[in-house]
């Protein structure tokens, strides 16, 4: 069997795919003032700072004796002064100053190692790995216009990079972990197709009607059927979209960061349009997904203990588990540099 198609449980004991060539949100541009602030990213602890208001991210390590940069000041010129002996570090991780040095402070040597910074829809995207700057932009959001309402939220997840996607975009668990809150109530058969691309996997659900649960009450107060997507973009991003007629469409954006191999963070971004007043879709449909993310975060946390106490994963897949293993042949496949083709991976019909 192939080794990418092989189920995770197989060869590596956890699904932790190392990809730091990428862009990953670090922080909001809001958090970031002018700083220093720290950050981990794909377990790479970073310094974040505005330099004259231009976003800049170094390794959290000072050149000289190695102490956190981010425990300095920034400086009005700019500047990042480390808090032990005063090192002074442009955005770029030039060392500038040394005092009390009389020679040039700029040496190769004493240069604190930069990250790839942009900042881009509000967010403050940083490629962890130092000296490389990533051939893709971050992912974009979509731009939409004036009908739609937007949240953003971030929230944490006890879980690796691969389980909270696969969380984000599994449907075969919404009527069981989250019964009555979005599905739950009678069966439906629906039909589901995966594509794969070389960047991204999708499956799109056909047929459905609209969920019985409280959130699909207010999604959609009449009946009729709904049409949606599941779409995992590499390295990281995880996006829900719901069509209900001409007049309903929610996106849902999920861009995950890895902090650790266990640990990863998600910016929510929503978008959503319908009949009824931002206001008050807004209010109601936010502690229901607050709700809904506190149940898949108290299952990450408990699958992620699980696997540790066990020593590694053996996990056993389904047809049902659309996304899982597609996203997993995709991190591995952008791990190791290779490229996928467009596939229709399969057709399913399944109930839920
Ligand atoms: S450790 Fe940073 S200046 Fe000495
Ligand atoms: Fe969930």
């Amino acid at each position: 069997m192939d080794p990418i198609l092989s189920p995770p449980h197989t060869k590596p004991l956890l699904s932790v795919a190392k990809l730091t060539r990428f862009y990953y949100v670090a922080c909001l541009s809001e958090e970031l003032g002018q700083g220093p602030m720290a950050r981990v990213v794909a377990g790479v602890p970073l310094v974040l700072f505005r330099s004259q208001g231009r976003a800049a991210a170094l390794l959290d390590r000072c050149p000289h004796r190695n102490v956190p940069l981010s425990l300095g000041r920034v400086l009005a010129d700019g500047r990042l002064e480390c808090a032990y002996h005063g090192w002074q570090f442009d955005c770029e991780g030039v060392c500038r100053k040394i005092p009390g040095l009389a020679n040039e402070a700029d040496a190769r040597e004493r240069r604190a190692e930069g990250c790839a910074v942009m900042e881009q829809d509000g967010l403050v995207w940083v490629c962890p790995e130092p000296g490389h700057t990533p051939e893709a932009p971050p992912f974009a959001l979509p731009k939409f216009d004036g009908d739609y309402a937007r949240i953003v939220r971030v929230v944490e997840a006890e879980g690796t990079l691969h389980a909270t996607l696969e969380n984000a975009l599994d449907v075969p668990h919404t009527a069981f972990l989250h019964r009555g809150l979005f599905r739950g109530g009678k069966k439906n058969q629906i039909r589901a197709v995966v594509r794969r691309s070389p960047d991204r996997v999708e499956t799109e659900y056909l047929g459905e009607p609209r969920p019985s649960g409280i959130a699909g009450k207010i999604l959609s107060p009449g009946s009729g059927t709904i049409h949606y997507w599941d779409r995992f973009v590499l390295p990281s991003e995880a996006q829900v979209e719901y069509e209900l007629g001409d007049k309903k469409h929610f996106l849902v954006t999920a861009l995950c960061t890895p902090v650790s191999d266990f640990h990863t963070r998600l910016y929510g971004v929503a978008a959503f349009k319908t009949p009824f007043p931002k206001h008050v879709v807004r209010a109601i449909l936010e502690p229901i997904a607050l709700k809904i993310f506190g149940q898949d975060a108290v299952m990450l946390k408990a699958q992620s203990d699980n696997v540790r106490r066990f020593g590694g994963e053996r996990f056993q897949s389904t047809e049902l588990d659309f996304m899982g293993p597609q996203i997993w042949r995709l991190l591995k496949q952008a791990e190791s540099g290779s490229v996928g083709e467009h596939v229709v991976e399969r057709e399913v019909t399944f109930w839920a």
